[in-house]
């Protein structure tokens, strides 16, 4: 983190001696991140969770808050990192004609909070920068004028409490996407858990209600299994929304959404999904499990049976004679089943590439497979799911539901399937 020192640096120089391209670049929210790319390393950013909001997302996220910024808001950036939401606020502000009658009144709106000193130094250099370069006449020394963004502070956002927090009007942010062990006590999750859940939901407990918030999160938050518990506690705390919005960055590859809406107790339940209006799905006519066979683990003993594994399963096609065969001593899967595998991405032409196994014997399927098993036996059946999971509204549903790299047993189950559709 030392290396933003020289960061830093530069932008108090622009204070001195102006240099209007680099001011530009200094500015702009989608140079920031490549720029503190080059001076950190990718494990410094990792760990700090340190993936700053371009241009077009930090628009967005603003714009999705539900009241308008004035000066009489209180905007809290608890994660705020080098400022790109607040930069982005403060764009919703006027200014005076001097800079420390701006940064006065911009002082009392824009908050911050950040572990790191660094951070919390760049971004009130930023937003100093940003009211000069919006015409303000230069009147005060730059230490003064940092000292006007007082309500910026290097603060642990996991050690604040609702007191601190009583005349926040709106909470943007973006925060990171590390795994922290959870919080336990009266908690919607043991174990590890995304840093993401676990500060949106320490803002939620301590923001007052009515409070209009927008949080850029990972999509694992709202389409994993393992964050129901999660999805669960919005719903309870707040009238919010969702909005899909794709890859974080073309150099983050982590797709997230925007949770926005209000601190609302007692209110209606959030919209996770886009609703479905076909009533049976997949789970309905097949049962659904993972492939038992965890190759690495299973030893090679016991009977042969044709063995079935991601690279020997050929999409869209049936499959009518073993191949591959592999001793196995736990569960073997009575053909004839379709197998899925489980890992795909949004940016693949289908999303659930499937294979029908209709061997004579039972067949090993490995655990990167999804086994698809229909209910009533019959090939015929398995042939129906296979062309409706080709289609185009399967990957609209999938791209919809799932955004990380697995699909889960959760979401295969709930894809809308009509047998004789
Ligand atoms: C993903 S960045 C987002 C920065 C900024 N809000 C933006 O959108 O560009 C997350 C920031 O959270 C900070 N952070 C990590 N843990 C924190 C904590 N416990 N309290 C406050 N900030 C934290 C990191 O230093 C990093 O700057």
């Amino acid at each position: 983190m030392n290396s933003l020192v020289k960061h830093n640096a530069i932008l108090r120089a622009q204070f001195t001696t102006p240099d209007a391209f680099l001011i530009k670049s200094l500015l702009d929210l989608d140079t920031i991140d490549l720029i503190l790319r080059e001076l950190l390393t990718i494990e410094e950013m990792r760990e700090a969770g340190s993936f700053f909001t371009g241009q077009k997302l930090a628009t967005k996220a603003v714009s999705s808050l539900q009241k308008p910024i004035t000066f009489s808001s209180v905007v809290l950036d608890p994660t705020c990192g080098a400022g790109n939401l607040l930069i982005e606020c403060s764009r919703k502000l006027g200014v005076e004609s001097t800079l420390s009658e701006t940064l006065q009144l911009w002082g009392r709106v824009l908050w911050g909070f950040d572990i790191h000193l660094h951070f919390v130094e760049a971004a009130k250099l930023r937003l100093v920068i940003e009211a000069l370069n919006r015409g303000v006449i230069q009147d005060c020394e730059l230490d003064e004028a940092c000292g006007l963004l007082s309500n910026i502070m290097v603060r642990d956002a996991m050690s604040i409490e609702s007191d601190h927090l009583r005349t926040v009007t709106h909470v943007i942010m973006n925060p990171p996407f590390t795994i922290w062990p959870s919080p336990k006590n009266n908690y919607w999750k043991d174990g590890k858990v995304n840093a993401a859940g676990i500060v949106m939901d320490k803002i939620l407990r301590n923001i007052p209600e009515e409070c209009s918030f927008c949080a850029i999160l990972p999509d694992v938050l709202r389409s994993g299994s393992r964050y129901n518990g999660f999805r669960d506690f919005v719903s309870n705390y707040t009238d919010s929304s969702v909005e899909i919005w794709g890859r974080f960055n073309r150099k983050t590859d982590v797709d997230v959404f925007l949770l926005y809406g209000k601190v609302h107790q007692g209110s209606k339940e959030t919209q996770w999904h886009k609703s479905e209006y076909v009533s049976t799905c997949v789970s309905d006519f097949f049962d659904v499990r993972t492939g038992p066979l965890v190759s690495y683990r299973e030893p090679k003993e016991g009977n042969k049976y044709p063995y079935i594994y991601p690279k020997n399963s050929p999409q869209w096609e049936t499959l009518t004679k073993a191949t591959e065969f592999r001793q196995f001593k736990g569960l073997v899967i009575e053909p004839p089943f379709i197998v899925i595998k489980r890992t795909s991405s949004p940016a693949d032409k289908y999303r659930a590439s499937a294979t029908i196994i209709n061997f004579k014997e039972p067949v090993a399927v490995e655990n990167h497979m999804i086994v698809v098993k229909p209910k009533d036996g019959r090939i015929s059946t398995c042939r129906a799911l296979l062309n409706k999971l080709e289609s185009q509204q399967v990957n609209d549903f999938l791209n919809e539901r799932i955004r990380v790299r697995h699909l889960t047993i959760g979401v295969v189950k709930e894809i809308p399937f009509c047998k004789d559709k």
